[in-house]
């Protein structure tokens, strides 16, 4: 890791058995993975429920940014996920987080939608762009992974724009005192 690499947290929102969250989250895992300014960590819920009080600040305060890989349940997203979110406060505030979203009709993009208000609420920084999958809708290859051109493409440019938001706010904290 060098100077310009941001260290970011990529939470899989969904902790049912026989979740389809997992391979989308390694595929992002994989794709961040691949650039030389991002350090990325898979931070499960599952491994964090019902403990959050001891290792999931210290994960949040660690990263300097997110992205939220979350399905749509009855048009929102899972509650373990809230739970995940309201569990802290400082540690989300003023870092970037992007959304990856999957489901039926709408791709998943009404849950991403309630979740711009919440992290807002958390003085995050939502990023405009988003990743939206189509279950049934797109390819994937032996590992699970979207195999869609046009997904990987779209997935790049908002990683991007993450690590873009990422660096102008690790600047930022740097120079401001922290909030309390
Ligand atoms: C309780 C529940 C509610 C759901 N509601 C919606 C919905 O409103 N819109 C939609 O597109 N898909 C809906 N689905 C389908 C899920 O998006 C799909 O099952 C997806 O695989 C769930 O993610 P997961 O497998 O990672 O848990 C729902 C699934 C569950 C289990």
């Amino acid at each position: 890791m060098n100077d310009t690499t941001l260290s970011i947290g990529v939470i899989l929102g969904s902790v049912r058995e026989g979740r389809k969250g997992e391979p989308i989250a390694r595929w992002v895992m994989d794709l961040l993975g691949t650039r030389t300014d991002a350090a990325p960590e898979l931070l499960d819920i599952r491994d964090f429920d019902p403990s959050f009080a001891q290792r999931w600040p210290e994960r949040i305060a660690a990263h300097d940014g997110f992205v939220i890989v979350t399905p749509e349940y009855n048009h929102g997203y899972p509650g373990t996920l809230k739970n995940a979110l309201d569990a802290l406060y400082g540690p989300w505030n003023d870092k970037p987080v992007a959304f990856v979203s999957y489901g039926f009709s709408a791709s998943g993009a009404r849950a991403i939608e309630q979740l711009r208000q919440v992290t807002s609420e958390l003085r995050m920084m939502p990023i405009r762009d988003e990743v939206n999958l189509r279950l049934g809708a797109f390819r994937t290859d032996d590992r699970g992974f979207p195999a869609d051109a046009r997904a990987l493409e779209r997935a790049d440019d908002v990683m991007t724009e993450l690590l873009f938001w990422g660096r102008l706010l690790k600047e930022g904290r740097r120079r401001r005192p922290a909030r309390n």
